[in-house]
């Protein structure tokens, strides 16, 4: 049975990001670029903090990960068909990236660090070590998600590595990516960013896409070089699990970036000097909703004022990756059962900072204590998740929930929030029919409307943006789902 709305997901994820729809079910060709096996020799000896990348030389022989089957054949199914990972690196030679470098006054995308952080496997350049077949034309590749090999890639192959725990493994630098937590952090490092490495306002407005990222939806939409039906039987909830830990590591991700851009103006105006204090902002802008100041400035748009906690001209503090999180934390004490969830108190606190506060005038300090606690919460919050499993009547709960949010909250009014919301209930949909193994016939209806709704929130062709939004027809449809 194919499932409809994984597809659906997949298809507004696409209209979101306005990328290139790469051919998702194309055959694995015989032409994956062969690379010849190489024995790892020892690298320069290193202290034990810095990571060691081998490069895909190291993974590609035949005998390792480069078969033809999906298992043993992962390298081969990386290379010809996760075409936007295997060309990461490709893209920063493209025309986009060249006009985006003019505009940064950059001199080169492909050498600049900022780029290579998230287009390539060399994460930081500062503390790792290259091995001597590591090459950088690999995009985000094998390492990139599985952690630098160097002190794992013999002894992976070793009868004695599958006596390990997790956490011996993690150790040496391999990431567990069967637990779903840590999946997310993984790929929201790049997909949302990290302290390290962040598509702030200058490099949006230079031309880089937003980044607007849903874990299951991007999931969906990454060609696998894993056998999903065994992932699946494993976790049939798996696509709502994976919905509610990308929110939870998507805030958190925010708010440690937060704390860094604040900690970087402390300890500018601390140092005074030649600084220019011009250069070193907090918060950026791409923390704001977009549509608060990039709107027409027509009588009726539905770009209008969202929330009546912030002064009038003062932008929307962020709706795409941390109202979600909000709902969630509030939700979840009736969905789970518990009593208190602390990420709940800390997101609003953080939340009040900022809409009490003016665009420039937030006060640093205490915007670092209070994200520093939300990311401390969140991160304790995405950890008791992973190891809870979610039963059918929770799924069906989370649902009816997600069914059921009222419209007049920031996360219900913008095309962000009803794009969130929306994918929280194909999420949740398309985990019942997982557990369930069946589509119902109430749940068929649900379906349909979802199509309506994933045609209204399309952008329209040729567009970046929602231009033209019909936000009442959609809370029409959000309505009749109640
Ligand atoms: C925080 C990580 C991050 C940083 C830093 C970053 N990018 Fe990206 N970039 C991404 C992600 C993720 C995408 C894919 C967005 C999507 O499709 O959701 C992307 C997409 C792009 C695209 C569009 C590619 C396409 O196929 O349409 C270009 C071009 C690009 N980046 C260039 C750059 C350049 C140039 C820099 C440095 C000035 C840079 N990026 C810095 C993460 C990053
Ligand atoms: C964009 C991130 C990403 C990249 C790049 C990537 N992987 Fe994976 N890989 C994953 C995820 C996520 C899984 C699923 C985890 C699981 O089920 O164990 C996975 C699963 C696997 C598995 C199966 C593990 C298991 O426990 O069943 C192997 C083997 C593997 N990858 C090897 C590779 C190799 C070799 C490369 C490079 C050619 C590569 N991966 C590139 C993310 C990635
Ligand atoms: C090292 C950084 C990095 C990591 C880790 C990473 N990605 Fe990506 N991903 C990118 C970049 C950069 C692009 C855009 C490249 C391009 O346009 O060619 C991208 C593109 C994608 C796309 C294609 C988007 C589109 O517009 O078609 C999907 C889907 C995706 N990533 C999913 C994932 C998932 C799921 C994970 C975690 C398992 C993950 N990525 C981990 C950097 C990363
Ligand atoms: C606080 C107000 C504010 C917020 C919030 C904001 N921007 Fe901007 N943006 C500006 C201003 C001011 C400019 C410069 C306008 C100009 O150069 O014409 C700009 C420029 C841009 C440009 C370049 C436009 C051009 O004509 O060259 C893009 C693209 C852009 N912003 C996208 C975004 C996105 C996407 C977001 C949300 C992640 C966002 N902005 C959030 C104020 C904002």
């Amino acid at each position: 049975m194919m499932p409809v709305l994984r597809i659906l997901s997949v298809i507004v994820a696409s209209a979101i990001v306005v990328g290139v729809l790469f051919p998702l079910s194309e055959p694995v060709s015989a032409d994956a670029p062969v690379i010849e096996a190489v024995t790892v020799r020892a690298v320069r000896s290193t202290n034990s903090s810095q990571a060691i990348l081998i490069g895909v030389a190291g993974c590609s022989a035949a005998s390792c990960h480069g078969g033809r089957e999906v298992v043993g054949g992962e390298y081969t199914h990386w290379a010809t068909r996760d075409v936007a990972h295997r060309q990461a690196y490709d893209v920063l030679l493209s025309d986009a990236s060249r006009t985006m470098a003019t505009k940064l006054g950059i001199a080169a995308a492909h050498k600049e660090a900022r780029c290579l952080a998230c287009h390539s496997m060399d994460a930081d350049p500062a503390e790792t070590i290259h091995g001597p077949r590591f090459a950088i034309e690999f995009g985000v590749a094998c390492e990139s998600c599985h952690g630098a090999a160097g002190q794992w890639l013999a002894r992976h192959t070793e009868r004695s590595w599958k006596q390990l725990s997790d956490h011996q493994k993690s150790e040496f630098g391999f990431r567990n990516l069967r637990s779903l937590d840590v999946r997310a952090e993984a790929c929201i490092s790049c997909h949302v960013g990290s302290p390290r490495a962040t598509v702030d306002h200058d490099l949006i407005a230079a031309g880089h896409p937003r980044l607007t990222f849903e874990l299951s939806a991007y999931q969906a939409m990454m060609p696998k070089h894993w056998n999903e039906a065994a992932a699946l039987q494993r976790q049939p909830e798996q696509e709502l699990k994976l919905w509610m830990l990308g929110q939870i590591r998507s805030a958190k991700a925010t708010a440690d970036i937060a704390v860094a851009r604040a900690e970087v103006v402390i300890s500018a105006s601390s140092t005074k000097g030649d600084l220019d204090l011009s250069r070193y902002v907090a918060p950026d802008l791409a923390e704001f909703d977009c549509h608060s100041c990039h709107h027409d400035l027509a009588e009726k748009s539905w770009r209008g004022r969202v929330s009546t906690n912030k002064k009038i001209g003062e932008p929307q503090w962020g709706s795409w990756s941390t109202a979600s999180a909000t709902w969630l934390a509030h939700e979840s004490k009736s969905v789970f059962g518990l009593d208190q969830i602390a990420a709940e108190s800390s997101l609003v606190q953080w939340t009040l900072l900022m809409q009490s506060s003016k665009l420039r005038g937030v006060p640093t300090g205490k915007l670092v204590n209070v994200a520093r606690r939300a990311s401390i919460d969140l991160a304790a919050w995405s950890q008791f998740l992973e190891s809870n499993r979610s039963d059918e009547a929770q799924v069906r709960f989370f649902l009816k929930r997600s069914l059921a949010i009222n419209s007049d909250n920031a996360f219900a009014t913008t095309w962000d929030g009803h794009t969130q919301r929306y994918l929280a209930i194909v999420a949740a949909h398309q985990a019942l029919r997982d557990l369930i193994g069946q589509t119902s016939s109430d749940q068929l209806l649900l379906t349909q409307t979802l199509t309506q709704l994933q045609e209204l929130l399309k952008f329209p062709q040729g567009f970046a943006t929602p231009r033209d939004y019909q936000a009442e027809q959609v809370q029409q449809l959000f309505r009749q789902l109640q």
